[in-house]
């Protein structure tokens, strides 16, 4: 099997030989492309997930930003940040999404509760009325490709963990018939690094994992690339660099597991406390 990198037809035959081509589209960032074979194959819908200030929305700046540039449409669903926090961010990286917006060509649906009245805002979370203004963002935007952020996908289930997978399983569903390409953030939590709610990991396509720790007093950040449906990625952690003007960049980690792992007495509690916690359920 021939991977080629461009979009082109997705099956070529020629003589005896058959080239099957996956699409790939750039993250922005050049290390990632790199550890995916050229990028997040087309159509696919990859779990963004880790703890708090790890990177997860800087990347899909970066992934917004990238299409935009290279010819595709985006939309970025935002329930932690406003729409003006987000302007900004991207402005520190040298990312103009206020042209973008402009220029019709990104759509950035507000669903942070009860700010404001105007088209794009979410009125509430809920998955139905999330990807109805999804699909209504892509008609407005036109024909091209489309590449989609919901950052973040664990407000929809916050208090009611149990239904992530079929949330996720849902906008996938529906979503799937529109030719996105979608980015799906989902948090976890700082102090035992669990999901809030199971699922989606299932779901995705891929999963790019973020994570932090200490290391000589100071915080660091990584990335892994834990799933990437029919692509050969690498299995190294790498070491997240956030800079002003620039972004995200990637470096190779030389790191030990005990650097990243919650030290053992920690996680025998943790694995306690579970135990106890399944012990109250009838
Ligand atoms: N202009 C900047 N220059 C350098 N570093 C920055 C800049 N802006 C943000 N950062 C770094 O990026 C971190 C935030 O990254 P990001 O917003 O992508 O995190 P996140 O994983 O989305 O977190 P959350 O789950 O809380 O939304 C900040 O904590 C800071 O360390
Ligand atoms: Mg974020």
């Amino acid at each position: 099997m021939i991977k080629i990198c461009f979009p082109v037809f997705s099956h070529i035959v020629m003589g005896e030989v058959f080239i099957t081509v996956i699409v790939r589209f750039s993250t922005g960032v050049k290390g990632l492309d790199e550890i995916l074979e050229g990028g997040i194959p087309k159509g696919f819908l990859v779990a963004v997930t880790g703890e708090p200030g790890t990177g997860k929305t800087i990347l899909c700046l970066h992934f917004i930003n990238e299409g935009i540039k290279t010819g595709d449409k985006g939309i970025y669903v935002t329930t932690e940040e406003s729409r003006e926090s987000i302007l900004n961010q991207a402005k520190q990286f040298n990312m103009d999404f206020d042209k973008y917006l402009e220029e019709g060509n990104l759509i950035i649906i507000d669903a942070l509760m009860g700010r404001r009245e105007d088209e794009w805002s979410l009125k509430s979370l809920d998955p139905e009325e999330l990807v109805q203004l999804v699909i209504k963002a892509k008609k407005k935007l036109g024909y091209g490709n489309a590449r989609l952020v919901i950052d973040s996908m664990s407000a929809f289930w916050l208090d009611k963990p149990a239904t992530a997978r079929k949330y996720s399983y849902f906008v996938k569903k529906v979503l799937s018939k529109w030719n996105f390409t979608i980015l799906m953030v989902s948090q976890y939590a700082i102090t035992t690094s669990d999901a809030f709610g199971f699922g989606l990991e299932h779901i995705a396509d891929g999963i790019i994992r973020f994570r932090r720790f200490i290391r000589e007093g100071k915080l660091k950040r990584c990335l892994i690339v834990e799933k990437m449906r029919q692509t050969p990625h690498s299995l190294n952690m790498y070491e997240v660099l956030i800079e002003e003007g620039k972004g995200l960049t990637l470096k190779p980690l030389k790191g030990r597991k005990e650097d990243i792992a919650l030290p053992k007495s920690v996680t025998n509690k943790i694995i306690k406390a579970k135990e106890e916690k399944e012990k109250e359920i009838p």
